[in-house]
This record gives structure tokens, sequence and C-alpha cells, in this order.
């Protein structure tokens, strides 16, 4: 039978080189915490408990993940040592259990590699290594002449021809709970770092006549542990990358792989191209055959088939159509939904606007709380003045609407189908369907009208 899984995550460390003020598990990569990651790591091998040593910054991280009600919260009110860590969580797990530790800082590393990982744990003690061309400040691995396993031995501790030593641990290890629970109980501060360490766990082992063995990591990369700015950088990077190398399996075209980031999840159809410093956040769903072009930022969007989206153009929480035409420079902002060949151009602010379908606000207009509907078209410089201090109101416009440049819809206010607004005109009252509004000054000629002159003293 096979033994039920536990993963134990450490993350009560402060992580001091971050020079931050939230316990370092909380930085974001890729727009979530670096701890959610390694969460959804755990999650992936479905175990039986997921527990959470936690420390460092209080109560902040239980509330942070409040909402994640399979973690069991484990306090290590004081950080003695990784192997300290461990043994606050064993007394929740069941003897017979296999263990699985993980790093709350070592985000990248593949679900398949942890099942290895575990199966090989279900024999014996099993860590995950990997050989590292500048394995400085990490603990190396020690084995005897045959190759077996010895020992741990922390970069501080260790000797100059140690030092020499690229095969490194991850941190990563499993075992059975059994086993573990004799290790840590024969654990001693006897270091340099004065710590409880875990990595001892190997010696004892082996003193205890009981083999450890290793299992190698695919990569470095896969290992990464973040504990400065720099390294959270590096890491994002290449989540980044593997990311759009992901998508671009699936036909996306990038420009530029390294000038794309996705914060969140991004869903493509066919023969979609994106351009450099694209940013996307949330959950965006592009349909077949869009483009987006350079600088843009879609956070919660979805976009219809064809659509072709302009240089530096800001889009949140809306709905495109198919076949639409946005920016460049276009914001449009939560709540729109912009039906089939809606055209929304430069400098142009949608907010919580249906806009129908072809209907076009192609320059320099605000359109917020607005029904749009088909075939309008809004001049340049149009306002929906859909504020009056206190409470917000909805401008309508029927259908083949024609609204002049620079007008001034005055909501609540509705624009008859067909009819047309004259330029300049600031609109209080129904537009009738079918029927030329103006409202504006009318125009006068003062004839022999003289310009005002300088006095001289
Ligand atoms: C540890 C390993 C080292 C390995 C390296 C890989 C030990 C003794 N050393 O060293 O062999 O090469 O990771 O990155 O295990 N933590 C707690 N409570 C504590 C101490 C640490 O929860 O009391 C957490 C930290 O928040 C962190 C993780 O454990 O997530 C690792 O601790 P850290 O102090 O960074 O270990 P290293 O010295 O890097
Ligand atoms: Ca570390």
């Amino acid at each position: 039978m096979k033994s039920e899984l536990h993963c134990v995550i450490l993350a009560a460390g402060q992580g001091t080189r971050m020079k931050s003020r939230r316990p370092k598990v909380l930085q974001l990569l890729a727009g979530r915490p670096l701890l959610q990651h390694v969460l959804t790591t755990a999650q992936a091998l479905q175990p039986a408990g997921l527990h959470v040593v936690y420390g460092h910054g209080g109560a902040t991280l239980p509330e942070a993940f409040a909402a994640q009600a399979d973690i069991q919260w484990v306090e290590q009110p004081q950080q003695l040592g990784t192997g300290h860590a461990v043994a606050q969580a064993l007394p929740g797990i069941p003897d017979g259990a296999t263990v699985l530790v993980l790093y709350g800082d070592v985000p990248l590393t593949p679900p398949d590699t942890l099942r290895a990982l575990v199966a090989a744990a279900r024999s014996q003690l099993t860590l995950l290594t990997v050989e590292l061309d500048r394995p400085d400040g990490y603990g190396r691995i020690l084995r005897d002449d045959t190759g077996q396993l010895r020992a741990i031995i922390e970069h501080k501790d260790a000797s100059a021809a140690q030092r020499k030593i690229r095969e490194v641990n991850t941190g990563l290890m499993a075992g059975s709970a059994t086993a573990l629970r004799g290790y840590v109980d024969g654990l001693s501060r006897d270091n340099a770092q004065g710590e409880y360490y875990l990595t001892d766990c190997v010696a004892l082992a082996v003193a205890a006549g009981q083999a450890v063995q290793s299992v190698a990591a695919a990569c470095e990369a896969d290992v990464l542990g973040v504990n400065d700015r720099a390294q959270l950088a590096a890491v994002e990077r290449i989540y980044q990358r593997r990311q759009a190398a992901v998508l671009m399996t699936q036909g996306l075209q990038l420009l530029d792989p390294e000038r794309f980031d996705v914060r969140g999840e991004l869903r493509v159809g066919a023969d979609c191209q994106i351009d450099v410093n694209c940013v996307f956040e949330g959950r965006v769903e592009l349909a077949d055959d869009v483009r987006i072009g350079p600088n843009c930022q879609l956070r919660d969007v979805r976009v219809g088939a064809g659509t072709r989206i302009a240089a530096n153009s800001v889009l949140e929480q809306c709905d495109i159509g198919a076949a639409c035409a946005i920016g460049p420079f276009a914001r449009i902002r939560p709540g729109s939904l912009l039906a089939d060949a809606a055209r929304a151009g430069n400098f142009v602010e949608i907010k919580n606007a249906r806009i129908g379908p072809g209907s076009k606000i192609n320059h320099l207009s605000y359109i917020g709380d607005a029904t749009l509907g088909a075939g309008v078209n809004i001049g340049a410089g149009t306002i929906t003045c859909n504020y009056d201090g206190a409470n917000k109101h909805r401008t309508e416009i029927g259908d083949d609407a024609f609204i002049g440049s620079n007008s001034s819809l005055i909501a609540p206010v509705v624009i008859g189908s067909g009819a047309t607004v004259g330029a300049g005109s600031t609109i209080s009252k129904p537009a009738p369907a079918g029927e030329l509004t103006v409202a504006r000054g009318k125009q006068v000629t003062l004839r022999g009208w003289q310009r005002p002159r300088k006095q001289k003293d």
C-alpha cells in the first residue's frame, strides 16, 4: 500500500537580504506570492496534508492565505534552524506517512521532479541534489569511495577541500515520518550557525545503518532559491521564459519572448501575435488572429478573433468583440463591452460602457456609463458628463447616431437613433431620433470691433 504523502513547506525565515517589511515568501513572482507557487506545486501532488511552517512576520502569512482551507499552519516562533522547523510540523503527521520537505522560497521545482523524489523516498531518506559550477553558500554532498551518500556539510562548516565539491543539497528532501521523527530528535546545535540543521539527518541515518539516496534535479533553475531582489528578478525571468516557451508551442507568435510577462493566465487561439513589452495580468483570453502592439497592458480581458490592439493601450476587466480596432493609446476600463467591429482610437477612455457593433470612437473622447447602439460615430473630443459631483448617470445613444466633435453629453440623457448632434453642442435634454440637434452659442460677427491696445504711461 502506498503511504500517504504530507508536504511540509518551510517558510518561517525573515529573508533579511530582501530588505523588505514583508516576509520573504510574500514577495511576488509573476504576480503571485512565492509561497503560492510552492503551494500550487505541492497541491499538484495531491498530498493528504499540507503543512506550512511560519514564524517571522507572525500572523501575516496565515492571513494572506486565509482563503486556502487545505493548509495546516504550524508556528515556529523562533527560527532555530531547518531541522527545528520540520520538528514543529511532525507532530501533525501520522506514522507511516511519507514527508516531503519543500522551501517556501524555492518556487520553480516541477511537480514531476518532486514525484520522483517522493517515489524514491518510499524506501529510504532521499535528497534532491544538483551539480553547480559555483556551489558557494550551499550544503555540500559528502559521499564515500563507493559513491554512497554519507552526510551533508554546510558551507560555513566545510573545509577548503569540501568546499570544492560541486554536488549540493537543494534543501528539498523526502523520507518516512517515523524515521524523520527519530532523526530530528537527535539533532544538535553544535555547528557554525548554532542551528538545528535538517541536513544532519543524513549523517544520523547513515550512523543508524540506513542508506540515504539522492535524486538529481534536471537543472539549476528548477531548484533556485530566492534570497535577495536580484535572485527574485532572475527567477522571474526564468519563469516568464518558461511561460513564453509553452505559449509558443501552442502557436503564439512572440516578437521577443525576453520582453513578455504573464502575471496570471493567458490563453491564446491560433495565429495570435504579441509585440514587445506587453503585460498580461489576471485571466486574459485571446481568440484567433488577435494582434497586440508594443507596450500594452491587459488585465482580465477577453478579446475576439481578428481584433487589433495597437501600441500603448491599457485594457482592464473588459470584453472586446471580434474584428475591433483598439488604440494606439486607448484605455478601456472595467465594465466595458465592445461589440464586433467597434473602434476605440487614440486617447479614448471608455468606462462601464457598451459599445454596439461597428461603432467608432476614434479620437480624444471619454465615454463612461453609456450604452451605444450599432454604427454610432462619436466625433473627436466628445465627453459623456456622467458625474454630477454626487452620482453617476447614464448616457444612451441609439443606432447610427452621429455626435459632432467636441460635444458634451450631460447625463442622464438620451440621443435617439439616427440623430445628429452638431459639433460643440452641450446636450442636456433628449436629442430626437433622425433630427439635427445643435446646442451652442450662435455665431455672430461684430463689425468694426477693435482689439484692446496697451496703454502708454
Ligand atoms: C539550506 C540547507 C543547505 C542547502 C540550502 C539550499 C540546512 C541546514 N541547510 O541552507 O544545505 O544547500 O538550504 O538553499 O538546511 N527556515 C525555517 N525555519 C528556520 C530556518 C529556516 O522555516 O528555523 C526556512 C527558511 O524560511 C527557508 C528555508 O527554511 O525557506 C531554508 O532556510 P535557510 O536559512 O535559507 O537555509 P540555508 O542556509 O540556505
Ligand atoms: Ca536559503
